[in-house]
């Protein structure tokens, strides 16, 4: 297949161009390399033949119409978006300008484009608010964001429905939970935590730490999102979850036992406002139509994950220190475009 991949500079987005790379197909990523994107997350697939670059932003819709046109893809998997919720509470405009504004512009452009093309629209159980009552949220859950993040990650699942309902655009929605794995930008829980540890430094848990997320690798992620893309009904939405609901202070001393630091480098911080307390997922939708499951175990995946930051300290100092920005655009500046 020809894939045209948003974001794939990005953590989950990069995770997904290695495996479709590596599974023989098409790659073609548009990122516009904010702060979150980096490079050196394609490093191991820079050369394939198969993978190709561009440097540009979703909200262009010439360069969108463009890429669309000249390269007819069979499907456009849409990972861009500003996905940090603590950088949502202090601006939420870039999250309603890339997250919202950013997916009309490519349904927009998919649409004029007349091409036989899927979209899928990566989404989060963010949308579903908290459930308080320890219910794992099915897919018919009402929608009740609560941070400006999750409330721009709605509004643009709603703009995908919409469009599917009104034009009829052959779309699916996935909505996934808490993700961990190698290269995840060091400002979310499990790599900031990590590497905090690696630093002797300590960790800012908020409250009382008895927040609840279910996490799931990256790459079970991804695989779900080829099954969506591969088998999903159009127009349907699709839960992804791994099954794996912790609070974040089991998250905290796993990671102080694997990175060997005592529970003196716990540091309880305030409360994130409007902080949602519980995200369960129940994806056994995915699992009857889709015929996926997460296949990663916590427990191993997360020692892998710990082990893979311990092996690849040049990768998150140069993120922490912000020289990753400059190396890579030097580096590879030219492939651009
Ligand atoms: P990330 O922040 O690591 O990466 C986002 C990528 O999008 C970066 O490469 C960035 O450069 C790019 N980008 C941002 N704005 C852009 C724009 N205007 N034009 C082009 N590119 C732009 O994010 P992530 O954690 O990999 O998340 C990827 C997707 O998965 C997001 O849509 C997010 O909402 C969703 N998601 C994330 C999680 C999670 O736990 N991280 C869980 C469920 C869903
Ligand atoms: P995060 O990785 O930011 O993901 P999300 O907000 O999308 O769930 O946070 C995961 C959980 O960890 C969330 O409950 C907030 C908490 N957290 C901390 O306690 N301390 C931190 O420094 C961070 C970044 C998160």
């Amino acid at each position: 297949m020809k894939l045209l991949v948003t974001g794939a500079a990005g953590f989950i987005g990069s995770s997904f161009a290695r495996m479709a790379v590596r599974n023989g197909h098409e790659v073609l990523v548009l990122d516009a390399l904010t702060y979150a994107g980096n490079l050196a997350n394609l490093d191991p697939i820079k050369d394939a033949k198969n993978f190709r670059f561009v440097k540009g932003d979703v909200r262009d819709s010439n360069l969108a119409q463009e890429l669309l046109f000249t390269f007819k893809p069979h499907a456009v998997v849409h990972f861009a978006a500003e996905s940090h919720v603590d950088r949502s509470i202090m601006d939420a405009s870039p999250f309603i300008s890339t997250n919202v504004g950013g997916t009309q512009v490519l349904l927009d452009a998919l649409r004029k484009s007349e091409i036989n093309c899927r979209y899928v629209q990566i989404s989060t159980d963010e949308v579903y608010g908290s459930a308080d009552d320890k219910k794992p949220f099915t897919e018919q859950h009402y929608l009740k964001p609560s941070s400006p993040y999750a409330a721009s990650k709605t509004s643009a699942d709603l703009m995908v429905l919409a469009y599917h309902h009104t034009y009829k655009m052959d779309v699916v929605v996935t909505r996934c939970s808490n993700n961990y794995g190698p290269y995840q930008f060091p400002e979310k829980l499990i790599p900031l935590f990590t590497t905090n540890l690696f630093e002797g430094k300590k960790v800012p848990v908020y409250g009382d730490g008895m927040q609840i997320r279910d996490w799931i690798h990256c790459d079970d992620h991804s695989r779900g999102v080829f099954a969506a893309l591969e088998k999903g009904k159009s127009g349907q939405v699709y839960n992804l979850g791994g099954g794996n609901g912790k609070p974040n202070i089991e998250i905290t001393k796993l990671l102080l036992k694997l990175t060997g630091r005592g529970e003196e480098y716990i540091q309880y911080v305030q409360d994130r406002p409007g902080h949602d307390r519980v995200y369960l997922i129940d994806h056994s939708k995915a699992t009857r139509e889709l015929g996926w499951t997460p296949q990663v175990d916590f427990e191993k995946g997360l020692a892998d994950t710990v082990q893979w930051y311990r092996d690849n300290r040049p990768w998150w100092e140069a993120v922490k220190s912000g020289a990753y920005r400059e190396y890579y655009q030097k580096q590879y500046g030219q492939r651009q475009g």
